[in-house]
């Protein structure tokens, strides 16, 4: 039993994310978390929301609340939200908890015994009329780069770049849209990442070969920039505060850690909120190589804009800090889902977001879909029309009939119950021998976090059951020999179990309705090969014992209809 720590990306927390943002860590985090405990092993899977920097209050400003109020709401909401797509979060936290302040003022504090940390004078936008600075998010002007006249403080969302505020072209206030700013003088710390380059570096080589290429080409690309040395505070009030030896900094009373600088240390932070929520447990076995996690295998989930930010920036601070904490050892990214030509989008409110699409299906129809179609190689497109086929065909057509079809026929013709007698013959031998080529290749291609092959051959297992149910046809057979008929339904009802079983990581909610009704018990749920066999004929047939009762699972799903795709293409656009 290995154990195994995951972290999906922190959401923001303005406002409810969109299906974009759900494929590209929570979902897939959470579809391996499942995955990983349903193989036996340890699981300790962290999440949280991203509660800093100017989006934040920019959103609460919008939303008329104090920023305090709209985190806490919009916290709540997104746990809800998460928990309808049945995100199996051990700890959903906030990084505005005090066990992140703690952890993170530490960090400062150590980096800067270690010679790592300088206050430095620089250029600010400083807005005369909101009487503030203007840091990242706040100010907006032209892009220096493409041209584009509402390029955000700290990135252009036209071409991408990352930008310094000073850098844009007639600047204005996005608090209050004034235009009469300046540029002043203020002091921040900055975190001199130029001397950790070669430590860096060394990490990302001695990792490079267990990341995928999204993953080390993005490190590299930074490595071979060369590491600058970042600003890690803000002329800000919402924030963690800067201390040094456990008191206010002098000069920085006015000033908070940035967002990007706190962020990934609350999945340590949230990880102490899991243990003292429930009831002392030690986070330590899970962060401190000193104290037990040295047998821990950390992996992180994350979008492609967060790669640089887990491979450079946060192993800066970790190995800067000389302290013996976790470092991550896997690292899966995602590229985007694109919406109909442009981008999901937060502020233009563009695309299906969680909690309405939750309102138009459960959780697991989207789930299926996402999985089956993530934007692992290249970008992937959401579409109404592929969205539907794939229900209807995947989820209605191949694994809904089937496990329908022979649990009533099972009902109706065998009392109930997984029949007896009969031999196995040719049909059932093709059976298992499928079996013994996807089974072991579904389980290739969770442990290397394959997803669209996951899902894929998830789909293939259940196909190649209804294709050995149309060989073998029992309700034809049954006519000539109920003895051969009771084979394929017993072969079949326990292929329900199986098909159930390997349900389980990205159709959590339907898996459970299929195993509950058909009687597998909690402990022969897992998917070891011990359990699910690797195919031969007696272990296809070793989930059920014969005699056992069985009912009939509710209808798992509805198909979706050309109406309904017309009415949501109108709601939110497409199309
Ligand atoms: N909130 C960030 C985003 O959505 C991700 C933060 S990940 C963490 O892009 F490491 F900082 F936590
Ligand atoms: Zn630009």
């Amino acid at each position: 039993m290995a154990r195994i720590l995951i972290t999906s990306a922190l959401p923001y927390i303005n406002g409810v994310k969109h299906l974009g943002n759900l494929v590209g860590s929570m979902l897939p985090a959470d579809v391996y978390a499942r995955y990983c405990r349903a193989a036996g092993h340890e699981v300790l899977f962290i999440c949280a929301t991203d509660e800093h920097g100017t989006p934040a209050e920019l959103a609460a400003i919008e939303a008329g609340q104090t920023v305090a109020e709209y985190c806490a709401e919009q916290h709540d909401i997104q746990k809800t939200v998460g928990a309808g797509f049945s995100l199996s979060f051990d700890h959903f936290g906030r990084s505005s908890n005090p066990q992140n302040r703690k952890l993170t003022q530490h960090f400062c504090e150590v980096l800067e015994a270690n010679g790592l940390i300088e206050e430095r004078t620089s250029k600010q936008v400083y807005s005369v009329d909101d009487k503030r600075f203007l840091p990242d998010r706040y100010v907006e002007g032209t892009c220096p780069n493409c041209g584009y006249e509402k390029a955000r403080g700290d990135q252009c969302d036209n071409c991408g770049t990352l930008l310094d505020p000073i850098q844009l072209i007639t600047p204005y206030s996005s608090v209050s849209g004034s235009r009469n700013v300046e540029i002043r003088d203020t002091r921040h710390l900055y975190l001199l990442q130029t001397q950790m380059q070669d430590q860096v570096r060394a990490f990302v080589d001695a990792r490079a070969a267990n990341w995928p290429n999204l993953t080390t080409s993005i490190a590299y690309k930074w490595l071979d920039e060369g590491l600058i040395d970042r600003s890690i505070t803000r002329d800000l009030s919402w924030g963690i505060p800067v201390t040094q030896n456990g008191k206010p900094r002098p000069g920085f009373e006015e000033k908070v850690f940035y967002v990007w600088f706190d962020a990934p240390i609350e999945y340590i932070g949230a990880t102490v909120e899991w243990a003292e929520a429930n009831g002392g447990k030690d986070w330590e076995r899970w962060w401190r190589t000193d104290k037990g996690a040295h047998d821990v295998t950390y992996v992180e989930f994350m979008g492609k804009d967060n790669v640089a930010f887990h491979t450079v920036s946060f192993p800066v601070t970790i190995l800067g800090s000389k302290e013996p904490w976790k470092l991550v050892d896997k690292l899966k990214a995602f590229n985007w889902l694109n919406w109909y030509g442009g981008k999901f989008s937060t502020s233009q409110k563009r695309g299906v977001f969680m909690d309405k699409a939750l309102e138009l299906l459960p959780g697991d129809y989207w789930r299926w879909y996402l999985m089956a179609n993530a934007p692992e190689s290249s970008d992937t497109a959401f579409t109404w029309e592929s969205f539907k086929a794939c229900v209807n065909s995947d989820l209605n057509d191949v694994l809904g009939n089937f496990v329908n079809r022979i649990t009533k026929y099972a009902a109706a013709r065998f009392d109930s119950k997984v029949p007896e007698g009969g031999a196995p013959g040719e049909h059932e031998a093709w059976m298992a021998n499928e079996l013994a080529i996807r089974l072991p290749a579904l389980i290739g291609y969770y442990e290397a976090m394959e997803f669209r092959k996951a899902a894929a051959e998830t789909r293939a297992i259940w196909a190649a059951g209804n294709e050995y149910i149309t060989k073998a046809a029992p309700w034809t057979a049954y006519k000539t020999s109920v003895e051969l008929a009771a084979v394929g339904i017993r072969t079949g009802l326990n292929l329900v179990a199986l098909f159930g079983i390997i349900a389980q990581p990205i159709l959590p909610e339907t898996a459970k309705k299929i195993l509950d009704a058909i009687g597998v018990p909690e402990d022969r749920r897992s998917l070891k090969p011990v359990n699910v066999g690797t195919g031969d004929y007696a272990t296809l047939l070793s989930v059920l014992p014969v005699n056992m009762p069985i009912n009939v699972p509710p209808q798992l799903f509805t198909k979706i209809e050309d109406a309904q795709v017309a009415d949501w293409t109108a709601r939110f656009g497409g199309g």
